[in-house]
């Protein structure tokens, strides 16, 4: 952005400013003009509600260019979220109704409703009549009754019409003579063209605030859009910058030592084929088409299976499998010649030489004789890497286990398993496992990764998302009793990133993995309702969980509270216990929705949930949801619910471009401390592309000494998402990339990492002086302050985000340090580094002390304090 545009912003921001000064009123504007609402079919009818004005009714001025003042949230990212001829009314109160048309299939509609027409409430998607479709809606307000009159069209050109007080309940639907209907609807003519929709006469004060807030989000956007590579420009001329730190030691606060955790979820890979260390894909034969939506029609039961030897010798059968959980496995149809079944792995199978890999099947003969199973890894170039035999014998299922020791390395095996007999061999459940697992845990975790996720040091794990959490339709919500028990009755099921849990990875493994990296656990349970994106299950959140089913719904989340901390002498204490846990798990968090839309649906289902653990578990800390938002619908109601119901903590999410969290560093300093607490779920810095670089890093970095300033409203933060594997990657960025054989962790992640390990529990404020007076060049230095009760340690953070360097003098102002021995630890670079390696060094404090913060860098003094 060049400095001429950089001003011009500012102007624009500034006029903003005066005029919405209360009171401020040109004397020359009019009293009331004419609003135009409608929408285009331009970005297939994604783009929402527009607004244009006129004086006089024949000219007219679109209002910011076609500004989106309200987008359908209705079904399925991508394919769906579009408006049809929306229609807006105002109510006898004065509130605005927007009725629109959702698709021309579905027998539902969307209603939202403003007070301003700048700030809507969530949508709601009644249903209408079934077999109908809901076209070219017409509201009218009928004042003898205090009704509203919905009438709408049909594809098969009928038409219909219900009535509603309130929009919230609905009079039965009821055929009217198309003669009834009539669309109030005009064409106007715009710069752009003609558009079709509803005039209305309106205070020029409303319109007003409308300009301006399409002026204040256009200021706002282009803040946010700031980006490094336009410093030279920006900071031109900008010589070392000099500032002072001075601390205030008695004004040092408590705050959360739970700032640093860590986000799972189940995309990009991160469990199968990722963090789960099973190494053997589609080892339950229970890969699915309705798993990718049918798109891939190798995706299926034989999916990563192969047969060598006879092309027909290997078929998927379903009749009185291992358990009902998990009804397919694998025949192979074995005559003399034989046949050899081979399993790719996950992109093949990685191997170290002269280590143990723990194999074990479920097998049964249908018919024939067999005596044994060869099993081998064999390598790329058709080299045995290790090779066992298990006898087989007659009768049912029978669970099979050999060790495997290799005799070389290998990036991509196979594994082969050779019957020896004729006859048919049913197989299921093939599983492969590396002995070093992380903690040697057995169905454990991928060391390397678990380390490396480990290292970051974080107190709590969320889990198991994200989306997977509340999942794609109502049939799809994670339900945790479904993922623990023996492998072979998990149930498996579709995971909505388009490919297939196996459930390997469930809840024991979570809770266990929490307890061996000392962190708490967090599951997040789905509100009742699914995610708003569902492409399955109806209109999306208008299908949730059926009232009747709730009950039950919530006495699973008691059973998961009693499995985790009961008794072993509980019911589901004793199941723990029997997976191989008989002390409690110490579970206090438990988040209920992912960032759902805050509509009805959910508010009945939230509210019940929320009473009856409230009641039940009150030592339990239930966690809200505010949406995916930093602002809008969603996030409103989700803290209006939340303060209503006196919720303890609000779960937020918000992915933003970089520079929005440079220009957001006060997002918390106005939080109410009165109201429920915050846990930060779901946050990234985004730039064009999509990397993890310093830049995303640094302004993580600046953004998270506010979280820690914060850290008496904040009480838990998550990046998100955490793991990502090449090759299989849904979303971008993520904190640690990884393939079969190595792990990449991000600039990102040595962030969350330094953070993670140089925590505290009390914030000592500190007033920062720049020797500028150019803003731009204060919010780009940031600081924070820390103690950390058990070591006393005082863990100053310095973040410089400027191209230049920051000569900072650190005045601790009396704070009583031990001794003069500290260490500093710099990330430093160019913007677009992709790789920081933080450089730890000793370093000499006094009680003034000068350190150099070299341009792009953060900087970490750790002192010891008395
Ligand atoms: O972190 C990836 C996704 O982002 C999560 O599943 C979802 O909650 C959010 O939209």
């Amino acid at each position: 952005m060049t400095k001429l545009y950089f001003l011009l912003s500012l102007a624009v921001f500034s006029l903003f400013q005066q005029s919405a000064t209360a009171g401020y009123k040109k004397t020359n504007e009019p009293d009331s003009v004419y609003l135009f609402s409608y929408t285009t079919d331009k970005n297939e009818n994604k783009n929402g509600l527009h607004f244009a004005w006129s004086r006089n009714g024949s000219e007219w001025y679109a209002i910011g260019n076609e500004y989106s003042y309200l987008r359908s949230d209705y079904g399925r990212w991508g394919s769906e979220k579009r408006m049809y001829s929306p229609f807006l009314l105002q109510g006898p109160n004065g509130s605005w109704q927007c009725v629109w048309s959702v698709n021309d299939r579905d027998n539902s509609f969307a209603i939202a409703t403003s007070a301003d027409l700048i700030h809507w409430k969530p949508q709601s998607y009644p249903l209408v009549k079934e077999g109908t479709s809901f076209l070219l809606p017409v509201v009218k307000y009928d004042a003898s009754h205090k009704n509203y009159l919905v009438s709408y069209a049909d594809k098969g050109g009928k038409h219909y019409q219900f009535s509603s007080q309130d929009f919230k309940t609905y009079s039965p639907v009821k055929e009217i003579r198309s003669s009834e209907y009539t669309d109030p609807a005009i064409s106007i003519t715009l710069a752009s063209g003609k558009v079709k929709g509803q005039k209305h006469r309106v205070a020029w004060s409303l319109v007003d605030q409308l300009i301006k807030t399409y002026e204040l989000k256009q200021y706002k956007q282009q803040l946010s859009n700031e980006l490094m590579a336009d410093d030279p420009q920006r900071f031109a001329g900008l010589k070392d910058v000099k500032t002072t730190f001075t601390v205030q030691p008695k004004q040092a606060k408590p705050i959360s030592d739970l700032l640093t955790g860590i986000f799972f979820e189940d995309i990009n890979y991160a469990a199968d084929g990722g963090l789960y260390a099973e190494l053997v894909q589609n080892r339950d034969f229970e890969y699915a088409l309705s798993d990718k939506e049918g798109r891939d029609k190798n995706w299926n039961s034989s999916h990563s299976w192969k047969v060598r030897g006879e092309a027909s010798g290997f078929s998927i059968d379903s009749v009185a499998p291992i358990h009902a959980n998990n009804p397919h496995y694998a025949v192979l149809h074995v005559r003399e010649s034989g046949v050899v079944l081979e399993n790719s792995g996950f992109d093949g199978i990685p191997l170290r030489k002269g280590e143990s890999y723990d194999f074990s099947l479920f097998a049964k003969a249908l018919e024939g004789k067999f005596t044994a199973l060869e099993v081998s890894l064999v390598g790329k170039d058709g080299k045995v890497l290790a090779q066992s035999k298990i006898n087989l014998a007659s009768g049912g299922w029978k669970n099979l286990k050999t060790t495997l020791v290799t005799t070389a390395d290998a990036a991509d095996a196979v594994l082969t398993i050779k019957p020896q007999g004729s006859g048919k061999l049913a197989l299921d459940m093939v599983s492969l496992f590396p002995r070093k697992t992380f903690k040697g845990r057995k169905n454990g975790l991928r060391l390397d990764l678990a380390q490396t996720v480990a290292d970051i040091h974080p107190r709590f794990v969320r889990f198991p998302g994200g989306c997977v959490a509340h999942g794609d339709g109502i049939e799809n919500i994670y339900r945790w009793k479904n993922t623990i028990g023996p492998l072979e009755s998990r149930t498996p099921q579709r995971n909505l990133w388009g490919y297939h849990q196996t459930a390997g990875l469930g809840y024991f493994e979570y809770f266990q993995f929490c307890e061996d990296i000392g962190a708490l656990p967090l599951p997040v349970i789905a509100a009742g309702v699914p995610c708003q994106n569902s492409a399955t299950g109806g209109a999306g959140q208008q299908a949730g969980i059926p009232m009747d089913q709730m009950d039950a719904y919530i006495q699973d989340i008691f059973d998961l509270i009693e499995w985790a901390n009961g008794d072993v002498s509980t019911p589901w204490g004793k199941k723990r216990a029997a997976a191989g846990h008989p002390k409690p798990f110490h579970l206090k968090y438990v988040g209920i929705g992912n960032e759902d839309l805050i509509g009805d649906v959910f508010e009945e289902r939230f509210t019940m949930i929320f009473n009856a653990m409230k009641a039940k578990h009150p030592e339990i800390t239930v966690i809200g949801t505010a949406g995916p938002n930093s602002e809008g619908s969603d996030y409103e109601a989700g803290w209006d619910l939340a303060t209503k119901l006196q919720v303890p903590m609000v779960d937020e999410h918000y992915y933003q471009n970089a520079a929005w969290f440079i220009h957001n560093q006060d997002f918390y300093d106005r939080y109410d401390r009165s109201k429920s607490k915050v846990y930060l779920g779901e946050y990234a810095a985004f730039l064009p592309g999509r990397p993890s670089n310093l830049e995303t890093a640094l302004s993580e970095a600046l953004y998270m000494t506010s979280l820690e300033r914060n850290g008496d409203v904040v009480s838990m933060a998550s990046y998100a998402p955490l793991l990502a594997k090449e090759g299989h990657t849904q979303w971008n960025p993520n904190l640690i990339y990884f393939n079969n054989t190595e792990v990449k962790p991000t600039a990102g992640y040595q962030i969350q990492k330094l953070y993670g390990n140089n925590s505290g529990n009390s914030y000592v404020p500190a007033e920062k002086s720049v020797n500028s007076d150019q803003d731009a060049v204060k919010n780009r230095i940031a600081y924070s302050f820390v103690r950390d009760a058990d070591s006393k340690d005082l863990i100053v953070k310095l973040v410089n985000l400027l191209p230049v360097k920051v000569d900072a003098k650190v005045d601790l102002n009396g704070f009583a340090i031990a001794g003069a021995k500290s260490t500093r630890t710099v990330v430093q670079g160019t913007p677009s580094d992709k790789q920081l390696s933080p450089v730890v060094s000793d370093f000499t404090v006094s009680d003034q002390f000068n350190v150099d913060l070299p341009g792009y860098s953060f900087t970490i003094i750790r002192i010891k304090a008395k």
